[in-house]
């Protein structure tokens, strides 16, 4: 095992841009998703040896831990299954491999849970902060790119209207968020009792070529904390809290998001450790006390993220996965808070198409 994985990790990553894959044009003779099949067949194993060997770098007492184990473990085992896929050359051969890669992608759909899992229950032992960022944003950042190309490839075989695999050729920031905002509001409105609304502006009839699902994810994570935020801080005063109010600013390099809440602010005392992963104050309300897994279910059922509804909150993912997410996608994700007032988050992601250049997958 050792001695393959060592000759993977000396192979250098081939990366995409989004643009290429938009623009890889599509073959009546199904040519262009055998060569996708063959890219991958040839990418993957490289990718995954390189999450192994993070694994293998972890100090000892977290990678004890039994949940960062079985993810290790999961890793493993899907690089011996690509690995030893026999090679795609014809259709049939390529059904095969498709078929081997969606149920990867099912048996990881919870890693990110896991990993957030894992982490709670050992890195009180750990000192070093920079270590587990390092890892972590390593570790989420390799893992969206891998499952980018795998859902990319899934999705060539689909002919959706306005899509090139997972690129939305007509993408409109203001539906995706609509959407994702409905989705939040429910689901508040069912735990509280009442849930603020939600008002967009700037420019909402923006449309470009865009991958939803990183982002879609993002606005899950973002909106319920501005939802939670204004909530906890209208208790017994619902029919008053403040409208939740995001922009959209989009320009030829890249377009922005800014979702501003009246939720308080985020005290002095923790502001600066949002960012870091498991930080949360879930729990710590009345609120909370009753209902363990309240706006548990209000992560995104995001495919890209692979990670089911319900297990995410608590574990003090939402912001860091979101800003490293947003790195990814050649973008930034920054915080304001005014305490005493509330929290606006500002998200900037680059086109895929536009005049500059774009980021690599
Ligand atoms: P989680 O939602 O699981 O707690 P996050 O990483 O999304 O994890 O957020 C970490 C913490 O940051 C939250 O527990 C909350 O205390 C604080 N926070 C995040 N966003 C806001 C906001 N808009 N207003 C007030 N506090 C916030
Ligand atoms: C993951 O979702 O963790 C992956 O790396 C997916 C891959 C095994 C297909």
């Amino acid at each position: 095992m050792y001695i393959y994985l060592c000759e993977f990790l000396l192979q250098r990553s081939v990366r995409l841009t989004p643009t290429s894959m938009l623009y890889a044009g599509k073959q009546q003779d199904g040519a262009h998703i055998l060569k996708s099949a063959q890219y991958l067949h040839k990418e993957l194993p490289v990718r995954i040896a390189h999450r192994i060997q993070g694994f293998r770098t972890l100090p000892f007492i977290v990678g004890c831990n039994s949940t960062i184990l079985k993810i290790h473990e999961m890793y493993i085992r899907a690089f011996h299954i690509l690995h030893e896929h026999p090679p795609v050359t014809d259709h049939e051969s390529e059904e095969k491999y498709t078929e081997a890669l969606k149920s990867l992608l099912d048996d990881h759909q919870n890693v990110v849970t896991m990993l957030a899992e894992g982490f709670s229950e050992c890195r009180r032992h750990i000192k070093d902060e920079s270590m587990i960022k390092g890892f972590l944003d390593r570790m989420l950042k390799s893992r969206l790119g891998i499952r980018m190309l795998v859902e990319h490839h899934v999705a060539l075989h689909d002919e959706m209207p306005n899509h090139v695999g997972i690129i939305d050729v007509n993408f409109s920031p203001r539906s995706l968020i609509e959407r994702k905002a409905e989705f939040v509001r429910h689901i508040c409105q069912s735990k509280y009792g009442f849930a603020p609304i939600v008002k967009l502006n700037g420019h909402l009839n923006a449309k470009f070529p865009y991958i939803p699902a990183p982002l879609d994810y993002m606005l899950g994570e973002l909106l319920k904390n501005a939802f939670r935020a204004t909530t906890e801080s209208h208790l017994g005063n619902g029919n008053n809290a403040p409208d939740i109010v995001i922009t959209i600013a989009n320009n030829e390099q890249d377009f922005n998001i800014r979702i501003s809440d009246r939720g308080g602010g985020i005290p002095h005392d923790i502001v600066d450790k949002v960012f870091h992963y498991n930080f949360t104050t879930a729990g710590e309300s009345m609120e909370q006390q009753h209902d363990n897994y309240l706006f548990g279910e209000i992560t995104s059922p995001s495919h890209m993220s692979g990670d089911s509804p319900g297990k995410m909150h608590g574990y003090g993912f939402g912001l860091p996965i979101a800003k490293s997410y947003a790195e990814f996608l050649g973008g930034s994700l920054e915080l304001q808070t005014m305490q005493g007032i509330g929290t606006d988050v500002f998200i900037r992601l680059r086109h895929i198409d536009g005049k500059y250049d774009s980021y690599r997958i």
